[in-house]
C-alpha cells in the first residue's frame, strides 16, 4: 500500500492532467486518491491482461506450428526443420505453459508423453464410406440374398451368378491410403464415414507395406487387422504370468492393440492384416479392376497380403459347398473367422446393385451358427428399464461362451418366457452370437427333476412398488410412476452415456448417490450441482468432484442429434435422432412438429412419429426442456454424417465443350454433393475444361485452382465411386 501511495503521489499530477483532458467537464475535486488508485489498478489490470493475451497467442501459434511439424514428420514422412529446431519450439511452449498453467489445454502437443503417444486419435473422413455387411444366418437367408440379387439385376433366379466367397475375418476393419506408393494414412472404420487415424500403429504391423511395389497416385486398400490365435494364446499366458488381465478374445486383443495410444505398445503386439477390397483409386497406366478377383490380384501385386482362400463360386450350390468347407477348416485356422462373405464378382453389377442402408446389396455375410452352451437357470430377476419396461433377466450358472464368461442372459419379455415354457432350475441352452447380448434359447425339458419352479412376473414394480400396467398390444408391463427411482436413474444414465451427452465420470454409482441424497430429481438438476455438494459424498475427492463438475459443464454444448438422442424418446435411437436433427436443425422446430411432417420423412413410420409427438405433447417433458434451457444446456446444430456425399463441399466450374452435356455433368456432380458455379474464384476446387475452354481456364490457372479435363473428371468420379 505504501508503495502504491508513493506511486500515486508521483503520478498524481500527470494523471490528473490526462483525466481532465479525457473528461474535460469533470471538476478536479472528483479525482480523489481513491478514485485514481482504482483507475491505476484498472490500467495495471488491462496491461496484465494484454500481456496474457499476447502469451496466449504465442502459445497458440507455437502449438499450431508444432502440430504442423508433427503431422509432417509422422504422417507425411517429411520434415521442414531440424530436430534441434523442433526441440527449441517444444521447449519454449513447455516453458510458457509452466509459467501459465491456466493456459494449458489438453490438446497441447506437450500433453503427449513422448511424441508417439496421442491423447486421442484424429478423425479422418473416408473418401468413400466403409460399408457394413447385411447378414444371412441360414441357407434360406442366403437364398433370399441370391434372389434379391437376381431380381435387382433382372435375371432369372436360376441364373448362375458369379460370386466370390471369402472367409469373414473377425478382427478390426482398416483402410490404408497410399499416395504415390507410400503409406500415408491408416484409419479404422469408425462409423463408416469418419474413422480414427491409426497410422502410427498400423506402421508397426509388418505385413502392411510402407511402400507398395507399384506406384500409383492414390490407392486405398481395405481389410482387417487380426490377432493370430497362437500368438494370442502366448500373449495371454505371458500377461497372466505378469499378473495382468488377459484379453477376452483375439478380436478384442486386435482392436485394443490397434487403438493403443502408444504405438510402442502396438509394435510389441504381433498383429497381422489381410486385405479384401479397394476404396478410392487413382491409377497410372492402367484401368481399375473390373471384378473382385482382379481387385484381389491387384492387391497381391501391390505387395499386400490378400484375404485367405478367396474362391469363385457359380450359383448357390458352389457357395454352400464353400461354406461347408470353411466351417470344417475353421478350427484349424490360425485366425478367428465368424462366417463367409459372398460378393457379386462383377464390379459393374456391384454398381448396379448399389447399397441400401449402409450395406452393399452385392454382398452378404453368411454367419456361422452362434455359439451355444448348456447351463442352469438359477433365478430370474426383473429389471426396470429406461422406458419403464419391466424386463426379465436370467441369472445363470457361469459358462464360457465364445471367449467370454456369461452369467446373465436376456429373456426379452414375459411372452418369451411363456413361449419357451421356462422354469427356474431348468437346464438351458444359451447362445452368444457375435457381439449380441447372450440369450436363453430353450430349456432341456428332458433333464427336469420336478423341482423346477414356475416363473411368475411381478404385479408391482420391483423398485418403487407401484402397481404395474400392461397396455393392450404392449409386450411389457411398465411402471407407471414417472418418479420411480429406477426409471429416473436409467434415464439419467442414458443422458450421461457416451453416445448421448457424454458426461465422463457420471455412471450408475454416482447417479445413485446423487438421487439418494436428493441432489437431483431429473437431468436438468445435474447442471445445478456444486462441487462442494459432491465433495460430501463417499468416494469423491477434490479432484474427482471438480472433474465431474467440469464434465457436466462441458456437456452443455453438444450437437443437436446427441441432445435429441439423450432425451430418451421411445423408438428414437442414434440414427433417428440424426435424421431429426438434420431435418429440423433446432429443438424449437422439432418440438412443434406435427404427425404428417414426421411421417413424410424417410425412415420415420407412424409408430415412431406417434412416440415423438407424444413426447413433445407431454407437459412434463416440455417442462424438462424449459428447465434444461434455463440451466444453459444449449445443443448446437451441425450436419451429421448421415447425408455425407462423396463430393461434399467441393466447388466445380465447367467450361468448354465436353462429350456429355453440361447439364448432365452438373446433375451428376450435384447429386454427389458438389456445388457447380459459373465463375472461377479462389473457392473453386476444380475447373473441368473441354474443347475451346476460354478465359475461365486461364483464370483458374492464374489462381492456382486445379484444372481437369473430361478424363480427369471421370477418374475423379470413379475414384469416389460416383456414376453418371
Ligand atoms: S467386405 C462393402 N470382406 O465385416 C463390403 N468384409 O460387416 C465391406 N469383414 O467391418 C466389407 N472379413 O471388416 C468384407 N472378407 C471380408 C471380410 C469383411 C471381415 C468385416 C469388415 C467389416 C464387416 C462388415
Amino acid at each position: 500500500m505504501r508503495r502504491e501511495i508513493t506511486f500515486i503521489f508521483a503520478v498524481r499530477q500527470p494523471l490528473e492532467y490526462i483525466f481532465r483532458n479525457l473528461v474535460p467537464t469533470g471538476p478536479a475535486a472528483e479525482f480523489s486518491d481513491h478514485y485514481l488508485l482504482d483507475c491505476l489498478a484498472r490500467i495495471n489490470y488491462y496491461s496484465v491482461m494484454k500481456d496474457k493475451q499476447r502469451i496466449a497467442r504465442e502459445i497458440e501459434l507455437l502449438r499450431e506450428e508444432i502440430r504442423r511439424h508433427n503431422h509432417n514428420y509422422y504422417i507425411l514422412d517429411r520434415s521442414e526443420i531440424s530436430d534441434a529446431e523442433y526441440d527449441s519450439l517444444f521447449d519454449r511452449l513447455a516453458a510458457l505453459e509452466k509459467e501459465h498453467p491456466e493456459l494449458i489445454t489438453l490438446d497441447s502437443p506437450t500433453k503427449r508423453v513422448g511424441a508417439e503417444v496421442s491423447k486421442e486419435f484424429a478423425q479422418v473422413r473416408h473418401s468413400s464410406p466403409m460399408l457394413s455387411l447385411s447378414k444371412a444366418m441360414s441357407q434360406n437367408e442366403f437364398m433370399d440374398f441370391h434372389n434379391r440379387v437376381c431380381d435387382a439385376l433382372k435375371v432369372s433366379r436360376d441364373k448362375k451368378i458369379k460370386y466370390i466367397c471369402e472367409p469373414k475375418l473377425d478382427g478390426l476393419a482398416i483402410e490404408i491410403v497410399y499416395l504415390d506408393g507410400i503409406l500415408r494414412l491408416a484409419a479404422t472404420r469408425g462409423d463408416g464415414i469418419v474413422g480414427e487415424d491409426v497410422t502410427l500403429n498400423a506402421r508397426t504391423i509388418r505385413t502392411i507395406p510402407l511402400k507398395l511395389s507399384e506406384s500409383h497416385p492414390r490407392v486405398e486398400v481395405r481389410g482387417e487387422v487380426i490377432f493370430p490365435k497362437a500368438r494370442f494364446d502366448n500373449m495371454n499366458k505371458e500377461r497372466c504370468l505378469r499378473g495382468e488381465e488377459p484379453f477376452a478374445n483375439p478380436r478384442n486383443a486386435a482392436a485394443g492393440s490397434l487403438r493403443q495410444l502408444n504405438s510402442k505398445i502396438t509394435a510389441q503386439r504381433p498383429l497381422d492384416a489381410m486385405f479384401y477390397g479397394l476404396g478410392a483409386l487413382e491409377l497410372e497406366g492402367e484401368t481399375p479392376p473390373k471384378n473382385h478377383t482382379e481387385e484381389l490380384k491387384f492387391i497381391t501385386r501391390l505387395g499386400m497380403k490378400p484375404i485367405f482362400k478367396p474362391q469363385t463360386c457359380e450359383g448357390y450350390g458352389e457357395v454352400a459347398a464353400y461354406f461347408e468347407d470353411i466351417s470344417r477348416e475353421r478350427e484349424n485356422l490360425d485366425f478367428e473367422i465368424d462366417g463367409v462373405v459372398i460378393k457379386v464378382n462383377n464390379i459393374d453389377y456391384q454398381r448396379l446393385l448399389g447399397e441400401i442402408s449402409r450395406s452393399p446389396r452385392w454382398a452378404v455375410a453368411w454367419k456361422f451358427p452362434a455359439y451355444e452352451k448348456v447351463t442352469r437357470l438359477k433365478e430370474v430377476f426383473w429389471n426396470v428399464g429406461r422406458t419403464a419396461a419391466i424386463i426379465p433377466v436370467a441369472l445363470l450358472e457361469p459358462v464360457e461362451l465364445a471367449g467370454a464368461t456369461v452369467k446373465r442372459a436376456s429373456l426379452h419379455n414375459e411372452e418369451q418366457i411363456e413361449r419357451l415354457a421356462l422354469k427356474i432350475g431348468d437346464t438351458v441352452v444359451v447362445r452368444r452370437a457375435g457381439d449380441v447380448i447372450p440369450e436363453v434359447v430353450r430349456p432341456l425339458e428332458e433333464l427336469r427333476t420336478g423341482e423346477e419352479i414356475d416363473i411368475i412376473p411381478p404385479e408391482d414394480c420391483p423398485v418403487c412398488g407401484a402397481r404395474l400396467v400392461k397396455e393392450p398390444g404392449d409386450v411389457f408391463r411398465r411402471c407407471p410412476n414417472v418418479s420411480c427411482p429406477a426409471v429416473v436413474a436409467e434415464s439419467i444414465e442414458h443422458w450421461a452415456s457416451r453416445l448421448a451427452m457424454d458426461i465422463d465420470g457420471l455412471g450408475p454409482k454416482q447417479i445413485e448417490q446423487f438421487l439418494n441424497k436428493s441432489l437431483i430429481f431429473d437431468v436438468a438438476d445435474l447442471y445445478k450441482i456444486q462441487a462442494e455438494q459432491i465433495l460430501l459424498l463417499d468416494r469423491f475427492g477434490e479432484k474427482s468432484a471438480r472433474n465431474l463438475i467440469k464434465a457436466i459443464e462441458h456437456s452443455k454444448e453438444r450437437p443437436l442429434w446427441k441432445f435429441i438422442y439423450a432425451l430418451g424418446v421411445r423408438h428414437v435411437g442414434e440414427s433417428i435422432a440424426k435424421i431429426l436433427a438434420d431435418r429440423f436443425k433446432s429443438m424449437d422446430l422439432l418440438k412443434n412438429v406435427d404427425f404428417e411432417d414426421l411421417t413424410s420423412i424417410e425412415g420415420i413410420g407412424p409408430e415412431i412419429a406417434n412416440s415423438i409427438k407424444d413426447f413433445f405433447t407431454n407437459p412434463q417433458n416440455l417442462n424438462l426442456l424449459d428447465k434444461l434451457n434455463d440451466v444453459g444446456v444449449e445443443p448446437f446444430f451441425t450436419e451429421t454424417t448421415l447425408g455425407a456425399k462423396p463430393l461434399d463441399s467441393l466447388n466445380f466450374v465447367i467450361t468448354g465443350t465436353l462429350s456429355l452435356s453440361r447439364d448432365k455433368i452438373k446433375a451428376t456432380l450435384e447429386r454427389a454433393g458438389a456445388k457447380v458455379t459459373v465463375s472461377v474464384s479462389s473457392k473453386t476446387d476444380f475447373v473441368v475444361y473441354g474443347d475451346s475452354p476460354g478465359s475461365k481456364l486461364d483464370r483458374a490457372r492464374q489462381l492456382g485452382v486445379e484444372t481437369i479435363d473430361e478424363s480427369g473428371l471421370n477418374r475423379l468420379l470413379k475414384s469416389r465411386r460416383v456414376i453418371y
